[in-house]
């Protein structure tokens, strides 16, 4: 049973229908579609599916006798209750759904467990992009000591632009345009989006329940062209970066934007791509990239899932469950350690870098390089790029603080955090 039949659902209704013998030979049972909920009956559809499959009626859909649930409808409701009921009948539930298992996945997942279910969800994070599955199977005899992606390909599309030179709101406009950013884009340039992804992989990673509030987030918009060429002078690509780090008995789970060395292979995952990097100590650095959005890719990951869930009912196993073996505590934000970048508008005047220095300094925060940019001398300004030394992010924001009420200083125009 289908509920939702929207860009991803219609997609895996065509797959159902047209790969129908495929899909009987891999999971060695037939799969029949016998029900799907839609939001509106009378809407133009491209897929013509057999007379009477549709329902507007969520009740009459629930009450299908069907084995396995595919859930496509996004949003936390009412899909989390609809999952719900499904899971407390039993069923195999497939969902693509990364606001609810981010927020519900843990809950979810021991009601499956109590009832003989199971829930899959390989396709609400990078969308074709496997990653659920290895690290539930593939890498899970690892202890994983960090995990730093780009899971949102919306804001990746945007940084790219961006550091062709165009400002921030006309790369979103652009975004807009193509249909990869949303009308409303606060979901995902503000990284709710990211930070749903990144608790969902790092309850994984570290077996423990990440709840999205518990990950920071910073968004993009504050980004400028400007921090882009002088991050490229300096050896750096800006990504917003997801990432989940083992830190002693706690975890960091963050999500910011980042200077990446131009080097690494996250710095290259360009345009709407995404990319999940995983460390583990017996496998190292392990990278999965691909295409994380779109009905094809999202529609192999959830397709991928139904072969399994059926394939297990035809085996007649009981699935099992997955396990969380630490309550790991998320480390404050304040205790952060990075190098940091650091852009200050100041009057261009003797002494300014002397008291920017002292603010530092009386912090223990040691600058690596001092960098003067962009010297208008007619106006009598300067840009001014302060690259540190490793230091404790809670000494870095006192002497952003301390800077900011320096009367020679115009404004703190951007700090970012630097993943070397
Ligand atoms: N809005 C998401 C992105 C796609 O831009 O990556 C769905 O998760």
């Amino acid at each position: 049973m289908l509920l939702g039949l929207g860009v991803v659902g219609g997609g895996v209704a065509r797959a159902l229908t047209e790969k129908a013998a495929r899909c009987a030979q891999r999971a060695g049972v037939p799969l029949v579609l016998r029900r799907v909920l839609v939001r509106d009956l009378e809407r133009p559809r491209l897929l013509t599916l057999p007379e009477g499959l549709l329902t507007d009626d969520a009740e009459e859909a629930l009450a299908t006798d069907c084995d396995i649930v595919v859930e496509v409808l996004g949003g936390e409701h009412p899909a989390t209750e609809y999952i719900e009921r499904s899971l407390a009948k039993g069923h195999r539930v497939v969902s693509a759904n990364k606001e609810v298992m981010a927020k519900h996945g843990a809950r979810l997942l021991s009601l499956a467990s109590e009832r003989g279910g199971e829930i899959f969800y390989e396709a609400s994070v990078g969308g074709g992009i496997p990653i659920i599955s290895p690290l539930k199977r593939d890498l899970s005899a690892n202890e994983i000591g960090s995990l730093r992606a780009i899971i949102n390909g919306t804001t990746n599309y945007i940084l790219t632009v961006m550091s062709g030179g165009v400002d921030f709101a006309s790369a979103l406009r652009d975004a807009q345009q193509l249909g990869y950013a949303e009308p409303k884009p606060a979901n995902d340039i503000d990284g709710h989006d990211a930070a749903y992804k990144l608790a969902i992989l790092a309850s994984l990673a570290f077996h423990t329940k990440l709840h999205p509030d518990d990950v920071y987030r910073e968004g993009i918009t504050r980004l400028t062209p400007r921090d882009f060429r002088y991050a490229a002078e300096l050896g750096y690509a800006i990504k917003l970066l997801a990432i989940a780090r083992r830190d002693g008995n706690a975890i960091e789970a963050r999500v910011n934007p980042a200077l990446v060395p131009q080097g690494e292979l996250l710095a290259k995952v360009d345009g709407v791509l995404n990319a999940v990097q995983v460390e583990g100590d017996l496998a190292g650095r392990v990278l999965f990239q691909g295409a994380g959005a779109g009905a094809l890719p999202t529609t192999s990951a959830i397709l991928a899932d139904v072969l399994d869930a059926a394939g297990s009912i035809a085996q007649g196993g009981r699935p099992s469950p997955w396990r969380y073996t630490s309550d790991i505590p998320v480390k404050p934000m304040s205790e952060l350690v990075s190098r940091y970048y650091i852009r200050v508008e100041v009057a261009d005047r003797p002494g300014v870098l002397a008291g920017i220095g002292k603010a530092f300094g009386d912090n223990g925060v040691s600058i690596a390089s001092v960098i003067q940019k962009e010297t208008d001398e007619k106006a009598q300004t300067a840009e001014i790029v302060i690259m540190t030394h490793a230091a404790r992010e809670a000494a870095v924001q006192t002497s952003i603080q301390q800077v900011e009420s320096l009367d020679v200083v115009r404004q703190v125009g951007n700090f970012l955090r630097v993943e070397d």
